[in-house]
């Protein structure tokens, strides 16, 4: 399996800070915004990676992430030439992704929680074994934001609807999704929406027409931030913050992750964490190296 992590897009809902830097390179408190679904597809074990960006921005992520070497990854660039939606974004990384499965997520997007690595390790298992969709849901006050997801009595899946204006539950479905080869096909056959995009919501209801969409619901001990607003960007770095400071642990700190999977040597986190000596993020990495 692959990911193709989303990073164009205009960020409007941000202007006008967004209207020189794009959204995902802003800092949710001490790291870049990208980072953190970075560090996600990291912790289950997915090293080669596709960034669909804006022409514009190919330079910044370039210098970021170079093509992984640093983190002993794949990283691959795929330019989005306009924002038409989730899909249209995924669509321009097919020919990275080859007849491979993959793991989607949106780059402003955060998790956090007790065993989310497990599972996601499970979605991807089933994915790679069974073929079919995996998606999240997880229970929101503001469900009109989102793609919501209804249940039937039994818990089976019954709708999937972008931003509806009467939503049919309070499940919103978290940006990070998991797709068999056949995405690509689904994503073809798709119209725009109302609102002129290319729907990943109308992908996932190709999946549930065929009955291959499998929803695991996000329990209460799991925090997710989609960080696209003034107020949720806000919230994601205190959160991020507060445990931080708290556990004395980093939340989506990739070259540890990097590390601890093995991927990259001791001696190639010394030299990042010299590098980056004399800041926090570098004085974290030469504690992990103390370990
Ligand atoms: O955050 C979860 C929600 O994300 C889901 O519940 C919705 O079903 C899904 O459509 C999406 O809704 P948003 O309105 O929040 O999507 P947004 O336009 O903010 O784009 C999400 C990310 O994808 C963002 O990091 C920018 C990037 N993007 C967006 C578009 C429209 C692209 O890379 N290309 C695009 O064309």
């Amino acid at each position: 399996m692959k990911a193709v992590i989303l990073a164009g897009g205009t960020g409007s809902r941000l202007f006008p800070t967004t209207y020189v830097i794009n959204k995902h390179l802003l800092p949710i408190y001490n790291k870049p915004m990208i980072y953190y679904p970075l560090s996600l597809v990291m912790l289950v074990r997915i090293r080669e990676v596709v960034f669909v960006v804006n022409h514009e921005d190919i330079p910044l992520y370039k210098k970021l992430f170079g093509e992984g070497e640093e983190l002993g990854m794949k990283i691959m660039y795929a330019v989005q030439e306009k924002p038409l939606g989730l899909a249209h974004a995924l669509l321009s990384t097919e020919k990275y992704i080859n007849q491979d499965s993959v793991c989607l997520v949106l780059g402003d997007n955060i998790f956090f929680g007790h065993g989310i690595a497990e599972i996601l390790f499970q979605a991807k298992g089933d994915v790679e074994k069974n073929g079919g969709a995996y998606v999240f849901g997880y229970f929101v006050n503001d469900p009109e934001r989102y793609g919501v997801v209804e249940f039937d009595s039994e818990g089976k899946v019954i709708s999937i609807e972008e931003k509806p204006k009467n939503p049919k539950s309070n499940f919103a479905v978290v940006g990070l999704y998991f797709y068999d080869n056949t995405v690509f096909e689904k994503a073809k056959k798709i119209k725009p929406s109302w609102r002129g995009e290319l729907e990943i919501t109308s992908v996932n209801e190709e999946y549930l027409k065929e009955g291959k969409l499998k929803v695991k619901l996000l329990g209460r001990g799991f925090a997710w931030f989609d960080a696209g607003t003034h107020d949720s960007f806000l919230e994601a770095g205190e959160f991020v913050a507060t445990i931080e400071k708290k556990t004395g642990l980093m939340i989506g700190c990739i070259e540890e992750i990097a590390y601890r999977n093995g991927w990259i040597s001791k001696q190639k986190l010394e030299e990042i964490a010299k590098r980056l000596s004399k800041t926090d993020y570098g004085e974290y990495l030469a504690r992990i190296l103390k370990e």
